[in-house]
């Protein structure tokens, strides 16, 4: 089983086909968030993982994340989108808005958080730029009068499960970053290092604690406000994947001519 593009469901997003074929993928990392589902959008084969599992059973520091994009990398997938919800840094960034970042802050510290982690020749990809160009563009030229997106900004992940204090939240934000999340960062570093396109939407479900003034953020916020606008964000991606150009990206080159300590997966038939 092959694919070219993958999807990577955040909470509250389970599935996103009718008719696909589930598909086991072990990796040297372990198993993955769960089966892959595999199926057809506009003539690409399509990948599909929920990033906490099916029953969302793994908190974004238990999330396996080198185990998933290895997992697609292992279909074949050259080009990853990575919608993820999020909590609102800045005052104009409302709940329901779509964020397309163009820079992430790494504020994570979880095991796991590489591919390149055994012995051997090392390996240190760039990430300057770690979400791809054109997956960004194909994103944006997606932008609908009922779906407006918002071009770059900046996505700080913080280890969770639990939210920001106030006083985090506070120097985030005066930091000028635009979203908080949890679980965008390994992401977007696995895809990278495995030489794969990686682009997120983020959606803003809440004004995180230092904006808000009051009680802070729930998860039960974050979950109902996320699932009123699933159903845009899957047709957003679902219009992306129509325009993903196909092709060779600069992202694919990121280890070429490099010594590695293992060999990348190739895709079985
Ligand atoms: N995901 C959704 N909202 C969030 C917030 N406020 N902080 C961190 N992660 C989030």
């Amino acid at each position: 089983m092959q694919a070219d593009i993958g999807i990577i469901g955040g909470s509250g997003f389970y599935s996103f086909f009718e008719d696909a074929t589930r598909v086991e993928v072990d990796t040297p990392f372990g198993a993955p968030s769960g089966p892959l589902t595999v199926g057809e959008v506009a003539g690409r084969r399509v990948a599909f993982l929920p990033r906490h599992g099916e029953q969302h059973q793994y908190a974004p520091h238990k999330v396996n994340y080198r185990a998933n994009l290895w997992a697609l990398k292992a279909l074949g997938v050259s080009q990853v989108l990575g919608p993820c919800a999020v909590g609102s840094l800045q005052p104009e960034l409302t709940p329901g808005t779509f964020v397309v970042p163009d820079q992430v802050v790494d504020r994570t510290y979880r095991p796991g958080h590489t591919v390149w982690e055994a012995e051997g020749p090392v390996v240190h990809v760039p990430f300057a730029d770690p979400y791809c160009a054109r997956g960004r563009a194909a994103v944006l030229g997606q932008a609908s009068d009922d779906t407006p997106l918002v071009d770059g900004g900046t996505l700080v992940v913080i280890n969770g499960p639990r939210f920001s204090s106030r006083a985090e939240s506070r120097w985030h934000s005066a930091a000028g970053w635009s979203v908080v999340g949890m679980t965008g960062m390994p992401e977007a570093s696995c895809a990278r290092e495995l030489a794969m396109c990686f682009t997120s939407v983020a959606c803003v479900t809440d004004m995180d604690a230092g904006l808000e003034g009051e009680e802070g953020v729930t998860h039960a916020d974050v979950l109902e406000v996320f699932a009123g606008n699933v159903e845009r964000l899957k047709a957003l991606l679902w219009r992306t994947i129509e325009h993903l150009p196909t092709g060779e990206c600069s992202c694919h080159r990121v280890l070429d001519g490099l010594p590695l300590p293992f060999p990348l997966p190739t895709p079985a038939n």
